[in-house]
């Protein structure tokens, strides 16, 4: 039987990527202070979540996740939250359309901000500081006094992820995710895109639908539907404190619930089954992603789903795959197959930016468009051999016209980077960058959907 578990359980376990606090007083004032803030989400919602996740699990629909690397606080204003949200709506009008099926939203937003690292320090020329661990933390700027970890920092994040959840949900029912506005700015990204025409038959298809609803009276006026949409936050749980002190019970089924987002994810670099992160996550009772990078096995990677999801509960589990371009044949296959072999229940995602950074001549950090897209596909093709669903993707990206990424239609090239790069951790798709990739995942839900359907046309024709 499991070792009973409580929101401090974590805390007598081994753990990585912890931030030292100078004064071990003052953050746990401010954790206490913390714990009696209201939830920024509610049990209720995190189950509704789990839901849609659970059909895609059960093969039906699509996961978008998607948002900045590390939010951060300089950039909080409500043009970026609102840029962002349109260039993430546009891409889920576009899988729905293509997938023929719900595309469940999930932003890295309202909550993204804590960091792990590969290295706790930082070296610029002679001088070495502790790395940045992201502004729920401490200060990106190269002092010593910045690096310091900060816990009032924590206070300002859960002021930051409140502030910008209240703009979401208000765009989200407020009009502002309306399907035809939606379509309208696609359509101005076709027309725009040096690559337009691709995309061209796809756009035209949905004007079609649109049109073609218009004409039999569903509109959003008399459809709610198609006036609002549901959109979902998560971040990485990686600052364990914090996420101790928005943990709630829920009053309906008394179970233990995150508050601090709906769903929250085990990075690739904490995820060891003994270690705190695992522990405390396996006793909260919201949807919960884990990274997975080439070196997790199938035994490994079975044993974390018996602590994680021991229930095997549909939409628990989302298994987000983030093994390179050149890697994902190598170390898929074998995991989907323990995953089926076991008949444990699972979304799999493809997380096609954090097996492709590369440093670039100029020294930043960047990821080619060519490469992501080559693991998404990739990650399709994989799960066509298998006979298993291709469940979501899971990107870095921004609703800003930044160059941190290079290729994609505008072409944008090692020497642009410095232009505007603006990220405060890992390089990010820009709005363009991440429609493009919409468009193309499209063009390969669209194949598969050719492909599940033309068993049955034969079938038909027999
Ligand atoms: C991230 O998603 O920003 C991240 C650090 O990912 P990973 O744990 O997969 O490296
Ligand atoms: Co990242």
């Amino acid at each position: 039987m499991a070792a009973s578990w409580n929101p401090d359980s974590w805390r007598s376990k081994p753990i990585l990527q912890v931030p030292e606090y100078p004064d071990a007083t003052v953050l746990r004032d401010v954790e206490a202070k913390l714990a009696t803030f209201p939830p920024l989400v509610f049990a209720g919602e995190a189950r509704e979540l789990k839901r849609s996740l659970a059909t895609i699990a059960n093969g039906h629909g699509f996961l978008l996740q998607g948002g900045d690397c590390a939010e951060s606080f300089a950039e909080h204003r409500a043009d970026n939250i609102r840029d962002f949200f349109r260039v993430f709506l546009q891409m889920a009008v576009v899988l729905t359309y293509a997938g023929g099926s719900p595309v469940t939203k999930v932003g890295r937003i309202a909550g993204q901000f804590a960091k792990p690292r590969s290295s706790p320090n930082e070296k610029k020329g002679d001088v070495e500081l502790p790395s940045y661990r992201g502004d729920i933390i401490n200060g990106s700027e190269f002092t010593s006094e910045a690096r310091i970890p900060d816990p009032q920092r924590q206070i300002e994040a859960y002021r930051q992820s409140a502030a910008t959840l209240n703009l979401i949900r208000a765009f989200a029912t407020g009009g502002y995710a309306d399907l035809e506005r939606v379509h309208q700015w696609n359509m101005g990204f076709v027309k725009d895109s040096p690559q337009g025409h691709r995309y061209q038959v796809l756009a035209d298809r949905i004007a079609e639908t649109m049109s073609f609803m218009r004409a039999c009276g569903i509109t959003s006026d008399n459809t709610p539907q198609l006036r609002a949409t549901t959109f979902y936050t998560s971040h990485e749980a990686l600052l364990l404190g914090f996420e101790q002190a928005l943990t709630r019970t829920d009053s309906t089924s008394g179970e233990w619930y995150a508050t601090s987002g709906h769903m929250i994810w085990i990075g690739d670099r904490t995820r060891q089954p003994d270690h705190a992160h695992v522990e405390y996550c396996r006793g909260i009772r919201n949807p919960i992603g884990l990274k997975c990078g080439p070196s997790i096995e199938p035994d490994g990677l079975l044993k974390l789903l018996d602590i994680l999801s021991p229930r095997n509960e549909p939409g628990r589990m989302t298994l987000i795959c983030r093994f390179g371009h050149d890697k994902v044949e190598k170390h898929l296959p074998k995991l989907i197959r323990a995953v089926e072999k076991s008949g444990r229940s699972v979304v799999w995602s493809c997380d096609p930016m954090h097996g492709n950074t590369i440093s670039a001549v100029s020294g930043f950090k960047t990821r080619p468009f060519d490469r992501i897209l080559k693991e998404v596909e990739a990650f399709f093709d994989v799960h066509r051999a298998e006979g298993t669903h291709a469940g979501g993707i899971h990107v870095e990206m921004t609703g800003q016209n930044v160059t941190e990424c290079t290729g994609g239609a505008a072409a944008i090239s090692e020497m642009e980077l410095s232009d505007r790069y603006h990220t405060h951790c890992d390089p990010r798709l820009n709005a363009d960058q991440s429609l493009e990739l919409a468009f193309l995942v499209a063009e390969r839900m669209k194949l598969e959907r050719d492909a599940r359907a033309a068993p049955k046309a034969v079938a038909a024709t027999a």
